[in-house]
């Protein structure tokens, strides 16, 4: 995996930021990344703002009242905006700009589990989406420009009724910083914070996601339907006379309660749920199968020469025996786990590296878009 640089977290190392400050308090870094001038510029932000693979917004603030618009836009939309107080969002860079993922690669000392997407904003002065709190862990790292950051733990994270975005109703901040190109804050989740551009700049946010408990067990519910297989049907050959019709009888209850406790699970089936929930693809994403497919004898030949790389919208996870892949489950063994593993962690595979066990899963994930064969290199 890649080193953590000694500008990434100011001389910390990965270990000492993440038993300082990682989900306790925020750190400040100045030059981050020294000379950093982003990954895209305003007019390939607005093309991407224009697409539909990526989450695009626009928030605009006239005084008091905020207003949000949902991408994708057209042109003329974007061309068509204010001088000031406004800020032009844009999720999800990673699966569509190389230069993004390799911006992420930074932050590999942080497992992919708990990455959730980079995102870029775009805002002219005085533009900014509100004081509000995320629920997420976050690095705002500055690209060109300068962005003044406030910020406060604060306890009461109530929020103004009715806004079209979550704006914090009583923002109390006791901190405050002004961030140019190449500097970064971490915040955890629930710091409050906000952020004002006071040129025309350019702010990254490596977000973390943290999923509510709510979510959690809503989802492993839903997952553990998807598997049950119950059989049987409520019966009462015991039924006595009742004289009050509508009461429910303790022996029904019973009777639904023995069933109820006959569902198990083990942790084997909190694995599979946890890899699948953690590597479905992003709504927007779609996996393009390559248009003039090879054949599988000429994609291992490929393969070796050049190698695969997961595609932009691909998550890739593995635990134990059994890999993930775009919310799908493969169980490996001693002959592909290695491989399939390293693709995973490293986002891509060196051809000698690919074992011919492995081939098959490779040769069945390349016809569904999910990798790519690498491009020769030459010399
Ligand atoms: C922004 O980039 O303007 C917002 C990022 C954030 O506050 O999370
Ligand atoms: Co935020």
């Amino acid at each position: 995996m890649r080193a953590v640089s000694k500008h990434l977290l100011g001389g910390l190392n990965a270990t000492t930021f993440l038993r300082r400050h990682w989900q306790k308090q925020p750190l400040l870094v100045r030059g981050a990344f020294p000379a950093f001038e982003g990954v895209l510029d305003l007019d390939e932000m607005q093309e991407l703002a224009c697409r539909e693979e990526c989450d695009a917004r626009l928030v605009l603030r006239q005084g008091q009242r905020w207003s949000v618009e949902h991408g994708p836009f057209s042109r003329k939309r974007l061309s068509r905006l204010p001088a000031r107080d406004w800020t032009l969002l844009v999720q999800g860079l990673e699966r569509v700009l190389p230069a993004a993922r390799e911006l992420l690669s930074h932050f590999n000392f942080i497992p992919y589990s708990r990455l959730d997407d980079l995102m870029v904003s775009y805002a002219p002065p005085g533009g900014g989406v509100g004081a509000h709190f995320d629920s997420y862990d976050v690095f705002l790292l500055q690209g060109p420009g300068q962005r003044r950051w406030r910020v406060g733990r604060q306890r009461d994270l109530s929020l103004v009724e009715g806004a079209p975005l979550k704006i914090l109703r009583n923002f109390a901040p006791d901190g405050e910083c002004v961030l140019s190109a190449g500097d970064m804050l971490y915040l955890p989740p629930e710091y409050a914070h906000e952020g004002v551009a006071l040129d025309a700049c350019f702010t990254y946010s490596i977000g973390f996601r943290a999923p509510s408990h709510r979510e959690l067990v809503s989802r492993f519910l839903a997952h553990l339907d998807d598997g049950l297989e119950i059989d049987g049907r409520y019966a009462d050959p015991d039924l006595r006379a009742q004289a009050r019709p509508a009461h429910i009888d303790i022996g029904m209850v019973a009777k639904i309660e023995a069933v109820l406790g006959s569902i198990t699970w083990s942790r084997r089936d909190v694995v599979a749920f946890v890899g699948g929930y953690l590597t479905e693809p992003a709504s927007q994403v779609v996996f393009a199968s390559p248009v003039r497919a090879l054949t599988r004898t000429a994609f291992s030949k490929a393969v070796r020469q050049a190698g695969v790389e997961l595609a932009g919208g691909t998550l890739m996870l593995h635990s134990g025996s059994e890999v993930f892949i775009n919310g799908e489950s493969h169980r490996v063994d001693g002959r592909n786990g290695a491989p399939l593993r390293e693709l995973a962690d490293r986002r891509r595979l060196q051809g000698h590296r690919a074992t011919a066990a492995a081939m098959d899963v490779l040769y069945q994930w390349y016809r569904n878009g999910y990798i790519y064969l690498r491009k020769k290199r030459r010399i």
